[in-house]
């Protein structure tokens, strides 16, 4: 066992909830790309338990082996290696996929950067498969809770291209790029699981 895993104790208050969301999902066999995978906590979690699936983590070129001790102390032959993808890349370097998932990287990236994977993200994929955005969002300009509200002054003091993101404006990008929005489920602590679908 590495004693030095990265940790996240929000991954793993979220992992069971964000999980019955994929379950129903993405239910047949193939391969789910992950976009900003973080500590590996979700990656190990989902893919443990859905062993129909390979899971394909990936982060931007500064953190994307930074999931590799949870992922090597899992022993899951579900998992394929981390890949490097920063979601500005013109060039994605992927195996095929079949399903994205991705968890509070909306509010972290930049506009421009959301707009990139949006655009990543469709390209990728075929009719019918789905994209799975997990974190907080506002509706109108709305902030849905007083922490969230909070959450994005923090963010905006670290940097001001940061913010908890529309869903409308979220709407206006996927409708550019062939992407609607089949669900929106509330989750814990104010965040919510987007479904896109490609058309
Ligand atoms: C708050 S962390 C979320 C990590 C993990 N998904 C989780 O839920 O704990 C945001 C992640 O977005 C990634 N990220 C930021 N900008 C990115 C970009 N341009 N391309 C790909 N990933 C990016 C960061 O490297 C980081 O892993």
């Amino acid at each position: 066992m590495s004693e030095n895993k990265p940790y996240s104790q929000a991954c793993e208050n979220n992992k069971q909830v964000i999980l019955e969301k994929l379950t129903a999902v993405f239910t047949s066999p193939g391969t789910v790309l992950e976009i900003g995978t973080g500590t590996g906590q979700h990656a190990v979690h989902f893919a443990r338990h859905l062993p129909h699936l390979t899971w394909q983590p990936s982060d931007h070129p500064d953190n994307y082996q930074l999931c590799l001790p949870w992922i090597e102390d899992s022993g899951l032959d579900n998992i394929n290696t981390p890949l490097a993808l920063d979601v500005n890349q013109s060039n994605w370097n992927l195996p095929p996929i079949n399903g994205v998932f991705s968890a509070n990287t909306a509010h972290i990236m930049s506009w421009e950067d959301v707009k990139a994977m949006f655009r990543g993200v469709s390209a990728h994929l075929q009719q019918g498969e789905a994209f799975c955005l997990y974190g907080p969002f506002n509706y109108n300009g709305q902030f849905t809770s007083a922490s969230n509200q909070q959450f994005n002054r923090y963010l905006k003091q670290q940097n001001p291209a940061m913010g908890i993101r529309d869903i409308e404006d979220l709407k206006e990008v996927a409708d550019q790029n062939e992407l609607v929005l089949e669900a929106d489920f509330e989750m814990p602590a104010n965040n919510r699981v987007l479904i896109w679908r490609r058309l």
